[in-house]
């Protein structure tokens, strides 16, 4: 057995989320000792989208890899700059040649592990490739490639989605299948097949008080009379939601996933 211990946070919030996951990191190193640390971070830039400059300081603080979202393209620069971030994948579904990788390859005592990240279509606005057939292509190129330890980060609306692609994969050989985008966690964090991890959604990092990370009345405004408000990064304590998995990745399996919460005073 090759045990390897993976922590990863769910989206992260703009600056609010991004502080508390730093502050939070060593307590967190100390108690799971994990080997890689990895994060959504489609909404780390001012709670939509990323930029080089954010990458970069998630990185300096150790997370190994991002991941992102529908919200992927929100700052617009980065379109340019995402080539220059070897940690950072974006939803292999978007089209052709649209700029980024598609896979974040990690290296762990001679055995290989794979990030990729998917978005799904239900309930989504944008036009997409279909996730199941991309990420059986995906998963079975990298199975050629002697790759055989994938994490999955499936960035979707529905939990029957999610569902769906985690039996669908579960099926042939990935690890775990953590789903991102709701920022809400699910409680059902379980098995699929005896190998595969799977969580429905992983939950936000970032302000508590709020409309999944965002200022409560501009929403509530929208809901009630559909004023075309601005949505901000709310402001105040942070909640963090990350799972903690350990890999087996000599017998290509998951042991275990955790669900991890810590709220702000
Ligand atoms: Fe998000
Ligand atoms: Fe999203």
């Amino acid at each position: 057995m090759l045990e390897c211990r993976v922590l990863y946070f769910g989206d992260i919030i703009g600056k609010p989320g991004r502080n508390y996951v730093y502050q939070q990191l060593p307590a967190l190193r100390e108690q799971y000792r994990p080997d890689f640390i990895f994060a959504n971070a489609e909404n780390a830039t001012h709670g939509f989208g990323l930029t080089l400059v954010t990458a970069q300081e998630l990185h300096q603080h150790g997370i190994d890899g991002l991941s992102l979202g529908n919200h992927a393209w929100d700052q617009k620069s980065f379109w340019e700059e995402i080539d220059q971030l070897p940690y950072v994948c974006r939803p292999a579904n978007f089209p052709e040649n649209t700029p980024g990788r598609t896979i974040l390859l990690q290296e762990y005592q001679g055995e290989k592990l794979a990030v990729i990240n998917l978005l799904g279509r239900a309930g989504m606005r944008s036009s997409l490739d279909c996730p199941f057939q991309i990420g059986q292509k995906l998963l079975q190129t990298l199975q050629t490639q002697g790759v055989s330890n994938v994490l999955l980060d499936f960035h979707a609306e529905t939990t029957a989605e999610k569902y769906a692609l985690g039996w669908f994969l579960s099926s042939q050989g990935i690890l775990a299948v953590l789903g991102t985008h709701t920022h809400v966690p699910t409680a059902d964090e379980r098995f699929l097949n005896p190998q595969t991890a799977f969580i429905s959604d992983i939950g936000m990092c970032g302000p508590q008080n709020s409309i999944i990370g965002c200022k409560i009345d501009p929403i509530v405004e929208r809901f009630l009379n559909g004023k075309p408000n601005k949505l901000e990064v709310a402001q105040g304590p942070c909640v963090l939601n990350a799972v903690f998995l350990r890999l087996d990745l000599e017998q290509h399996r998951a042991l275990s996933i955790e669900r991890i919460q810590r709220i702000e005073d």
